[in-house]
């Protein structure tokens, strides 16, 4: 497996590319122009496959994600994916065909999800600015509730019973914990990292959670450990946001509180996130969805496509031109855009993604 990938940080990278659905191909545009720019500015150059995989190749050949496409991507240096999702395709089928698919099969087991908020970025939260907004989510990826474990008793039926299990290995535990003291050490801020769980009411999944949490800390003694129930979290995010370094939990309370997160970093037009398997292939993706409303029609925010474009150059090793686009995307933020919204930028996807890639200077 792998074996046709290069060394990090070699200089020439193989991306495969999936623009997906809706506004998807509008943002990877504009994140693959960034890639170029910055290349040619710190001498690396990027090889792109460009895959048409999403809503509308399944509607017109009823296929999803075939073996063979992802016995490909095993041979890539990383993924780069705009959204899945499509109005005309039932819920589900793209998100576990497409999107859970390359997660669990290329064992991209830590989801990295930033919440900074900006220079120039408006946060919804009164009194709060860019030095209180600036932690890091790791979601477990390919477990727990995701895992799609469960059953159906008496299906339709007034006596039916939904069973949705969540899954959690000490292996899978384990490393996702481990990936997050690893990542708050060398994140180096306030070397707090934060268990996020419910050891009072599910006391199967977080008893495991928190006696793996404490076992891995004992290799950290650098590192502060703490925890917190999800839903306390919740309020802390929207009241002293300013509290968090890293956060570790599983993959449904990942998801769910890192959409409050967005919205506290200024919303999804500059939320990015990373699927990563540190001995394999990671994808980089923006994690708004495909937001079909404003498909085509040139508003949408790219910088959350572009932020994960730098989220890609940073874990290839490219450390040099993630620090030149993450300037870049705080120039475009504090001096230019009038708000991150769709269609009230004052400005196009276009111009945003010219804007950022002109101001990649050395
Ligand atoms: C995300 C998304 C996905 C998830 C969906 C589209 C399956 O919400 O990346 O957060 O639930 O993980
Ligand atoms: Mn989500």
């Amino acid at each position: 497996m792998n074996e046709g990938r290069r060394a990090k940080g070699e200089g020439r990278y193989k991306i495969g590319v999936i623009p997906g659905d809706g506004t998807g191909p509008e943002v990877v545009r504009e994140g693959l122009k960034v890639l170029q720019a910055v290349g040619e500015a710190t001498g690396f150059e990027c090889e792109f496959v460009h895959y048409d995989f999403g809503g509308e190749r399944y509607l017109r050949t009823g296929e999803v994600l075939p073996d063979s496409a992802l016995d490909e991507f095993k041979q890539l240096d990383a993924l780069y994916l705009g959204a899945i999702g499509h109005p005309d395709v039932r819920p589900g089928i793209l998100e576990r065909g497409v999107l859970l698919k390359i997660r669990f099969t290329l064992d991209q087991y830590v989801n990295l999800r930033p919440v900074k908020l900006y220079p120039g970025v408006e946060t919804p939260i009164k009194g709060k600015g860019p030095e209180d907004i600036d932690f890091v989510v790791v979601r477990e990826n390919t477990e727990g509730l995701y895992s799609g474990a469960g059953r159906f008793e008496k299906k339709n039926t007034p006596d039916e019973v939904a069973v949705q299990e969540s899954i959690n290995t000490w292996k899978g535990v384990e490393r996702c914990i481990r990936f997050a003291f690893e990542y708050c050490r060398e994140r180096n801020k306030e070397k707090k990292l934060m268990l996020c769980g419910k050891t009072n009411v599910l006391t199967y999944a977080w008893d495991l959670w928190e006696r793996v949490f404490y076992r891995v800390a004992e290799k950290y003694p650098d590192i502060k450990t703490d925890y917190a129930h999800v839903d306390a979290i919740c309020m802390w995010f929207v009241k002293n946001p300013e509290w968090f370094d890293v956060i570790v939990t599983d993959n449904m309370f990942g998801d769910i509180i890192t959409d409050l997160g967005a919205m506290i970093q200024g919303g999804m037009g500059i939320a990015a996130g990373a699927n990563i398997n540190p001995e394999g292939v990671s994808m980089f993706e923006p994690i708004g969805g495909s937001a079909p409303k404003y498909a085509g029609k040139n508003v949408i925010n790219p910088l959350a496509a572009i932020s994960a474009a730098q989220m890609m150059l940073d874990f290839l090793g490219e450390k040099g031109a993630a620090d030149l686009v993450e300037k870049a995307i705080t120039k475009v933020t504090s001096e230019k855009l009038k708000s991150l919204s769709a269609g009230q930028m004052g400005y196009t996807t276009t111009e945003v993604g010219d804007m950022v890639a002109g101001y990649i200077v050395t």
